[in-house]
């Protein structure tokens, strides 16, 4: 049975997967109408991933005689000054999210909850490589820059990080 406290702070860990989901599919969006091809698909996908990690916690919660809670859409940024601040605030809102799947380990250690402590472990581990991956885009925008041809350098490069994580079907 799950620790009434970890449910809770799982709850409200959820409302943060949804969000980055939403915000990942209002950048996608943006990408899309800027041209920039591979960072659509990449956006996109990205999206579609924060929602499955939502998922995977509702079932959790639910799994184990808790109550998950669905979050309201919030209203995501929907306009930005260009990729580097698109992948800039992608590095921040991982950070965030890594931050909170901390506090849950430390809670489940505080209560003693193991089972979820093994559970959650997925998720420190899938937020080491969502920083990595968003770490190293911000260090080729530095290299780079993101003026003419260094843009399309950039959606190339963000191609390459797609199929070097992308995940294989069921
Ligand atoms: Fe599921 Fe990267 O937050």
């Amino acid at each position: 049975m799950l620790n009434k406290k970890v449910e809770k702070a799982i709850n409200d860990h959820i409302v943060k997967e949804a969000d980055a989901s939403n915000a990942y599919l209002a950048m996608a969006s943006w990408c899309e109408n800027f041209g920039l091809r591979e960072s659509t698909e990449f956006y996109y996908e990205q999206s579609i991933e924060e929602r499955g990690h939502m998922l995977k916690l509702v079932r959790y919660v639910n799994e184990n005689d808790g109550r998950a809670h669905i979050p309201a859409v919030k209203k995501p940024k929907e306009d930005f000054e260009s990729i580097a601040e698109v992948v800039d605030l992608s590095l921040e809102q991982e950070i965030a999210v890594t931050k909170s799947i901390h506090e849950i380990v430390a809670l489940c250690d505080q209560e003693k909850d193991y089972g979820t402590t093994n559970f959650i472990q997925w998720f420190v581990q899938e937020q080491q490589e969502e920083e990595s991956l968003f770490r190293s885009l911000k260090d080729m925008i530095r290299m780079i820059g993101i003026e003419g041809v260094s843009l399309i350098m950039l959606d190339n490069e963000i191609a390459k990080l797609r199929q070097a994580t992308a995940v294989e079907p069921n």
